[in-house]
Parts: structure tokens; C-alpha cells; sequence
């Protein structure tokens, strides 16, 4: 038997039977396609807190529990036992590799990690101190120029291969974003290091030595971009597949990606707790700032505190503060901001307020602590996040141009404006 859900307006008593659509876990969805036409009504959900907006496969995040699985491996276990490269294979593929498919795999992404040297010239056009994620949106924008008469997003083989181009092209962006910032040249990749270590290699390698970064470094980097790489279908994911959906250029459509983490309320966000917890400055100055919290007439608010989705302690977030803490103590270094970051954490998980609204540290919340750790800039911090997601954006974006319901997303609205009027001359005004 069809399972279905009835909506019956009880203005006029008319009925619409809409099908209720399985998954193989998580809630149910109500097909509400024939609503508009049965009842003359659309749906209403500002923010899309309870709307799904495609079948997907990619990830399965459990709000209430804290679980989240890509292509149905908890990320505890690939936090543990995987690589950021090895993961991007299977968020795009499904599967994990064989040897024989990840070392195929790893010399294909070395074989694209070049950009075009024109492309290094768009860097100049930037001021001095513009934000990263400014020129990373730009950069990306860019790089579709190169590929854009050159890919049928409608073959499979040239939606491989432009996978491909984006997860390795993405570091080589994003070190160049960090060395104009600073000043520095450009450095090319060395196709002799991993992917990680080559990032790391094109970002903060002198000209003028050797540069081998530490092992501890390395895992700690890889593990955040794993732990970054894919997240449901979060704002900057839904926005590439929106932009995906009307045919845009497969770079475009991360450009656009790029442009909504940027934002302090998503990605941006591991930015803002680290000016954050500098703000607050000591442990002594936490109560305050947790009043204004709460406080709703204050728009201060705990940033990496809160999520959409879970209503439990974000899975990332505890593997993040435990390598935040790893990281310190082999490298023997002080972070005072670690200190005021765990007290926050204890006095707002304490707190009626919080306990209340089921606010939780997210995936933000300690992440800034380990790029500080690791040297990393600021405001290099969301670029790091995009750079990771662009494998979740990749995957999305492919599974979206193979979807069979595919079509363009074209949302509709509750109109509240002014009923039709005649135009008035402007003398008549
Ligand atoms: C990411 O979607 C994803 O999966 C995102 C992400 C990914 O991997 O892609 O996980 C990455 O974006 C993580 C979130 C990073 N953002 C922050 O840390 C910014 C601070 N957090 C908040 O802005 C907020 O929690 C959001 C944006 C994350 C979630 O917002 P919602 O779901 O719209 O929740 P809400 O604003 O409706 O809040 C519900 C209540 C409100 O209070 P009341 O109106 O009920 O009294 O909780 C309060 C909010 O005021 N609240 C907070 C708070 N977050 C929510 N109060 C104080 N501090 C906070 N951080």
C-alpha cells in the first residue's frame, strides 16, 4: 500500500492525498508536488528547516543523535583510518578505492593541481588586504573561463574530469590567495608530495630553503579537511546545486558555494569565534559574554555554537577539540585561547539557555585553534573550510546532473505587496 499524507482545506473541505517518499534512513518526505494544483497553495518554509530538497546519497547526518555518515561510513571511523584524498574519492565514486583506483586517483588530481599562468595574474587586481575568500570567489569565477566552450556537463566523462580539475586546482587557489596576501611568490606544486603536504608546500615554502613540514602537522590538516569535506545539504551545497540547476559552468557553480560559506552564520564562522574568544580576552570575561548570549535584544551571539540540523553535540566538534588538544601538546605549544574556548564550552553547556535551544559547539567552534596552530592566518580560516568542501560541492553537483527528477530550482514565495494599481503621470504625484 502507497503511504500517504492528507491535506484537507478546511475552508472549502478539499482534500489532496500526497505520496510519503522512503529513504533507507532518516525521516520520511511528503511528495507536496500536487499541491498547488489540487489546492491552489504552496508550501511555506522560510530557511528550509523542514524541507527536502532532493534525494541524495552522498551524507546522512542524524541531528539528534550526532551521526554523520559519508556514503554510509561514520566519520569517526574515517577521521580515523582515512585521507582527505581517499575520502574525496568516495564522496564523488561511492566506494572506497582499491590501491590500484587511489594511486590512479592521486596521480590524476597531480596531473591538474597547475592552473593557467594567466590566472596568476587576476591575484594582482586585488588590493593588498583583500579578504581570501574575496579572491578565492573571484579566482574560481575566473577558472571557468578556461574550461567553459571545453565541458559538456551532460558527459559523464567530461563531468569526471572537470571533478577532477576543481579538487585539484583548489589548494593550488587557495595557497596563492595566502601568498599575495603576504607578499610572497607564488609557488609551484611539487608533484613529489601528497596532496596535503603539497598545499602546505605551495602555501608556506620559502624560495629560499628546504620546507618539510612536520608529520603531526600534516594529519592534523588532513583531518580537518576530512572532517570539512561534506555536510548534507547545508547553504553553500544547496547553492550549487541551485546554480548547477539552470546548466552554469560546474566552476561558476563553486564560485557561487564559495560566496555563501563566506558567510559568518556558515563557514565563515570559524573566523568569527577565534576574533571571538580574542574578544573575550580571558575565562574571567566569559559569564559576560554569555549574557549577552542570551540576550535578544544583544545581536552578539556565541559564535560556532548552534546548528541547523544537529540538536546534539556536532561529531566534528569533538573529534576537532581532541586533536586541538593532540596538536598543542606535541608541539609543545601554548594556546590561551584552547583554555577560554573549553570554559565556554562548560559554563554554556550548563546553562538553561542553552540546554534549552540544544546549542552545542559545532564544527567551528575549536577548528580556528588548530589553523592557528598551524600558522594559518585568520582570515585564511574559511578558506581552508571551502577548499575541503569543494569535494562535498563536487559530489553534489555531480549527483544533481545525474539526478532523474533534475530540473531548475525555481522556488516560489507568500506575495505580500500591493494589489494591482493603475501607473500615475509624475505630474500627478
Ligand atoms: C556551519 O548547515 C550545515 O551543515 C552548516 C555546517 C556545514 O558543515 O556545512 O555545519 C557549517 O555553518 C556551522 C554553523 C556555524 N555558524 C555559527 O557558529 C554561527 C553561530 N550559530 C548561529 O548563528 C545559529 O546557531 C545557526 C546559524 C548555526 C543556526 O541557526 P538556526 O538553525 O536558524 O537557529 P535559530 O537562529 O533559529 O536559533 C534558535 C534559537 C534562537 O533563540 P530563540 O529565538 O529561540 O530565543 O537559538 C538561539 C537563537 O537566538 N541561538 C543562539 C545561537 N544559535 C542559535 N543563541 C546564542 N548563540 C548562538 N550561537
Amino acid at each position: 500500500m502507497t503511504r500517504t499524507v492528507t491535506i484537507t482545506d478546511n475552508m472549502t473541505g478539499k482534500q489532496v492525498e500526497c505520496p510519503v517518499l522512503e529513504g533507507t534512513c532518516g525521516p520520511p518526505v511528503i511528495n507536496t508536488k500536487s499541491l498547488y494544483k489540487e489546492l491552489g497553495m504552496f508550501t511555506f518554509d522560510p530557511g528550509f528547516v523542514t524541507t527536502a530538497s532532493c534525494r541524495s546519497a552522498v551524507t546522512y547526518l542524524d541531528g539528534e543523535k550526532g551521526v554523520l555518515l559519508h556514503r554510509g561510513y561514520p566519520i569517526e571511523q574515517l577521521a580515523e583510518q582515512s585521507t582527505f584524498l581517499e575520502v574525496v574519492y568516495l564522496l564523488i565514486h561511492g566506494e572506497l578505492p582499491t590501491r590500484k583506483q587511489m594511486d590512479e586517483w592521486a596521480h590524476a588530481i597531480k596531473m591538474h593541481m597547475m592552473t593557467h599562468e594567466h590566472i596568476s595574474r587576476f591575484y594582482s587586481a586585488y588590493r593588498y588586504d583583500a579578504h581570501p575568500m574575496s579572491i578565492m570567489a573571484g579566482v574560481a569565477n575566473a577558472i571557468a573561463s578556461y574550461y567553459h566552450d571545453r565541458t559538456d556537463i551532460w558527459d559523464p566523462d567530461n563531468r569526471l574530469i572537470t571533478a577532477r580539475r576543481i579538487i585539484a586546482k583548489m589548494p593550488n587557489v587557495a595557497s596563492k590567495c595566502y601568498r599575495y596576501a603576504s607578499g610572497l611568490p607564488f609557488v609551484y606544486p611539487d608533484n613529489a608530495r601528497s596532496y596535503v603536504e603539497n598545499f602546505m608546500y605551495m602555501t608556506f615554502s620559502w624560495p629560499t630553503e628546504e620546507y618539510t613540514p612536520s608529520a603531526a602537522a600534516v594529519r592534523a590538516l588532513d583531518l580537518l579537511f576530512i572532517l570539512h569535506a561534506d555536510h548534507e545539504q547545508n547553504a553553500s551545497t544547496s547553492t550549487v546545486r541551485l546554480a548547477g540547476s539552470s546548466e552554469a559552468n560546474p566552476f561558476a557553480c563553486i564560485a557561487a558555494g564559495i560566496t555563501t560559506l563566506w558567510g559568518k552564520s556558515h563557514g565563515g564562522a570559524n573566523e568569527a569565534v577565534v576574533r571571538m574568544l580574542e574578544e573575550i580576552g580571558s575565562t574571567s570575561n566569559i559569564p559576560k559574554y554569555v549574557a549577552r548570549a542570551k540576550d535578544r535584544k544583544d545581536p552578539f551571539r556565541l559564535m560556532g555554537f548552534g546548528h541547523r540540523v544537529y540538536k546534539n553535540y556536532d561529531p566534528r566538534a569533538k573529534i576537532i577539540r581532541k586533536a586541538c588538544h593532540d596538536l598543542l601538546e606535541e608541539e609543545k605549544l601554548n594556546q590561551p585561547l584552547f583554555e577560554i574556548a573549553m570554559e565556554l564550552e562548560r559554563i554554556a553547556l550548563e546553562d538553561e539557555y542553552f540546554i534549552k535551544r540544544k546549542l552545542y559547539p559545532n564544527v567551528d567552534f575549536y577548528s580556528g585553534l588548530i589553523y592557528q596552530a598551524l600558522r594559518i592566518p585568520t582570515s585564511m580560516f574559511t578558506v581552508m573550510f571551502a577548499l575541503a568542501r569543494s569535494a562535498g560541492w563536487v559530489a553534489q553537483w555531480m549527483e544533481l546532473m545525474k539526478d532523474r527528477d533534475f530540473r531548475i530550482g525555481r522556488p516560489r514565495q507568500l506575495y505580500i505587496g500591493r494589489q494591482t494599481r493603475d501607473y500615475v503621470p509624475i505630474e500627478e504625484r
